[in-house]
C-alpha cells in the first residue's frame, strides 16, 4: 500500500493541499496517497490517533489546529518552537516530530521564485498573531538589516519583538509610529484582508524597488495590495507562492526529496 499523507483541518473542504501533493509526488515519482481529513474542532487529537494507528506517516496542519498539533508532537524542530505553532506532522513510531514550514516557504518564495535577496533589507511585518510568529524567525535567518513588527494592539508587537530580538534588529511599532519610515519589504501577516480592511499604513513607507507581500490569496489584489500598488511598490506578491513552497517544504521533511514549486504554482493560477 502507498504511503499515507493527509491535511486537517475545520473547514477543509477548499483546501488546495491535496492538489499540490498529488502534483509533487507525480513530479517526483514517489509513491504516496495524500487526502482531506475534516475533524471536529474539539476532536483534533483523537483523529490524529486513528489516522496514525492506519498507518498514516504524517500529516499537514491548518486552521484552527496549528497549536494543537504543537502540543500534540513529542519533538518540535527550532522553528515550531518560535512560531508556537506546527503545521507538518511527520510520525515516527511512537513519535511525532511537529515542525512549521510557513516561513521557510515565504521565504523561498521570496527569494528563489520573486529573486528578491533579502540580506541587508529593512523589513516591515504588519501583525502579531499566529502568521506573524510562523515567519520571523526564517525572515531573522537571512540577516535583513533590521525588522520592524506593527500591530494594531502594540503590547502584541513588544512582547514578539523582545522574542526575537536574540536573532536581528527587532523592534516594535504601532502604525502611527511608522511614519517617515521607508522600507524595502513589507510583508502583511494580519488578518485583515479577510474582512476586506487595511491596517491604517501611513503613505510613502515603500523603498524603491520595494516588495510587498500579503499572506493572504485570492483573485485580485487584495486591499494591502491595491494600497502597494497605489503606493508604487515595485513587486506585488500574494501569498499563494508561499502555500506551494510551505508544501514543498513539508514533502522535503516526509519524503527527503524537494519538489519543483513554480510548475504547481503556475497550475494553481491557471484553475483560479
Ligand atoms: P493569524 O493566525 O491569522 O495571525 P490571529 O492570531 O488572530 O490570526 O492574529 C490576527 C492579526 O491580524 C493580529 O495581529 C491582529 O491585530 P490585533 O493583535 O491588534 O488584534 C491583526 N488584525 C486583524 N484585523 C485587523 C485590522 N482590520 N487592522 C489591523 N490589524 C488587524
Amino acid at each position: 500500500m502507498n504511503d499515507q499523507y493527509a491535511v486537517i483541518g475545520n473547514p477543509i473542504g477548499h483546501s488546495k493541499s491535496p492538489l499540490i501533493h498529488a502534483a509533487f509526488a507525480k513530479q517526483t515519482g514517489q509513491a504516496l496517497v495524500y487526502s482531506a481529513l475534516l475533524a471536529p474542532v474539539d476532536g483534533f487529537a483523537q483523529a490524529v490517533d486513528a489516522f496514525r494507528a492506519a498507518g498514516g506517516r504524517g500529516m499537514n496542519v491548518t486552521i484552527p489546529f496549528k497549536l494543537d498539533a504543537y502540543r500534540y508532537a513529542s519533538d518540535l524542530t527550532e522553528r515550531a518552537k518560535h512560531a508556537q505553532a506546527v503545521n507538518t506532522l511527520k510520525f515516527e513510531g511512537a513519535r511525532v516530530l511537529g515542525d512549521n514550514t510557513d516561513g521557510a516557504g515565504l521565504v523561498r518564495d521570496i527569494e528563489h521564485n520573486l529573486g528578491f535577496n533579502l540580506a541587508g533589507k529593512t523589513v516591515l511585518v504588519m501583525g502579531a498573531g499566529g502568521a506573524a510568529r510562523g515567519v520571523l524567525l526564517p525572515l531573522l535567518a537571512c540577516k535583513p538589516s533590521a525588522l520592524t513588527i506593527a500591530n494594531r494592539t502594540p503590547q502584541k508587537a513588544l512582547d514578539l519583538a523582545q522574542r526575537f530580538a536574540a536573532h536581528g534588529t527587532v523592534r516594535a511599532s504601532d502604525y502611527a509610529g511608522l511614519a517617515g519610515d521607508r522600507y524595502d519589504l513589507i510583508v502583511n501577516a494580519t488578518s485583515s484582508s479577510l474582512n476586506e480592511q487595511l491596517p491604517p499604513l501611513p503613505p510613502r513607507l515603500f523603498a524603491p524597488g520595494a516588495l510587498a507581500y500579503d499572506l493572504m490569496y485570492g483573485k485580485g489584489l487584495t486591499p494591502f495590495l491595491a494600497f502597494a500598488e497605489a503606493n508604487h511598490a515595485q513587486i506585488l506578491a500574494d501569498g499563494l507562492g508561499m502555500l506551494v513552497e510551505q508544501a514543498a517544504e513539508s514533502f522535503y521533511v516526509w519524503r527527503g526529496v524537494r519538489p519543483e514549486a513554480q510548475p504547481v504554482m503556475a497550475l494553481l493560477r491557471n484553475a483560479a
